[in-house]
């Protein structure tokens, strides 16, 4: 399948070749399209750190890039998520990357079009070059992921990031623990273990923090006294062990999940993570495009 919908479809073999693809990117070397390849990128939810690096991973691999606003689009006079899609693609354009704020929107798209379609975040459903952006980074710290200990702290129920990033760390060898407020634990019962804050941050070699998602609450959040009940402060950061990182997938609440100072610190790997967000989703587009090639290739001898 061309299109990157979640991790749990890339096979362990798959993730390994994006990250190795990511790194040649990195190194300013990997394959580029030789024809005019168009792209569009279909943000119904905001977004900064997504939506820019998938127009520079673009630019980069020297496609044509349809830049889109729902403000600005027919989807202001009804027109459909399929529709919308199916349009860009009569028109010409090769891949679309949608960010959408309904979980899984693109089931009801599967098989009904033909380019395809990278997943850049949906409810708080998958966020798959989210999680292999932070693999990318995980991995050139540590070599790899067997046995290592990732805490992932915060609004666990509402974190498109912590399901995929969970799923996929434990599946490569990873011990994943989990800490944040009991109302915010995983209704899904991802095999993480949920721990104390404390206890969490002294074992982990990757502390992962994660924003409130206020948007997906039913009711208003106090954040009140969360920074001293399950953030990370600075006297938590002396309990770490001498090598840990911090990363988060950002926007960051300074002062709430994370204390300011400790955003930019000497562990902090948060901007680091917006760095191989664009030669990630560089190696993601060069798959979607020579699967995509290969399928219109066999459907040719059929
Ligand atoms: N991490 C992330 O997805 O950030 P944006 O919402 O700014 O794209």
């Amino acid at each position: 399948m061309s299109s990157l919908l979640t991790m749990n479809q890339l096979t362990n073999e798959e993730i390994f070749m994006i990250l190795e693809d990511a790194e040649q990117y990195r190194l300013g070397k990997g394959w580029k399209p030789s024809n005019m390849l168009f792209v569009s990128n279909l943000f119904f939810e905001p977004s900064t750190r997504t939506r820019f690096s998938f127009e520079v991973a673009e630019k980069k691999l020297g496609l044509e890039v349809l830049n889109f606003s729902s403000e600005h689009s027919s989807v202001q006079k009804g027109e459909t998520l399929y529709d919308t899609i199916k349009t860009l693609e009569s028109i010409g354009a090769h891949a679309v990357v949608i960010r959408h704020q309904n979980d899984h929107f693109f089931e009801d798209l599967i098989g009904k079009v033909s380019i395809p379609i990278i997943n850049a975040g949906d409810g708080c459903g998958h966020h798959p070059t989210q999680s292999l952006l932070d693999l990318l980074t995980i991995k050139q710290e540590f070599g790899g992921f067997k046995d290592l200990t990732v805490s992932i702290h915060g609004d666990i129920r509402h974190s498109r990031v912590a399901r995929s990033n969970a799923e996929v760390l434990i599946r490569l060898g990873a011990n994943v623990l989990f800490s944040g407020p009991s109302e915010w634990h995983d209704p899904l019962n991802i095999h993480g273990k949920y721990v104390d804050v404390d206890e969490a941050i002294e074992k982990s070699d990757v502390v992962m923090l994660l924003r409130i998602q206020h948007e997906r609450h039913d009711q208003k959040t106090s954040v009140e006294n969360y920074l001293a009940q399950y953030g990370l402060t600075k006297e938590r950061e002396k309990q770490m062990k001498n090598h840990a990182i911090i990363m988060h997938p950002a926007p960051v609440n300074r002062g709430v999940e994370i204390e300011s100072d400790l955003i930019e610190c000497g562990r902090s790997r948060i901007f680091k993570q917006m760095e191989n967000g664009v030669f990630a989703r560089m190696a993601v587009l060069k798959r979607a495009f020579q699967q995509s090639k290969q399928k219109q290739e066999v459907i040719k001898h059929v």
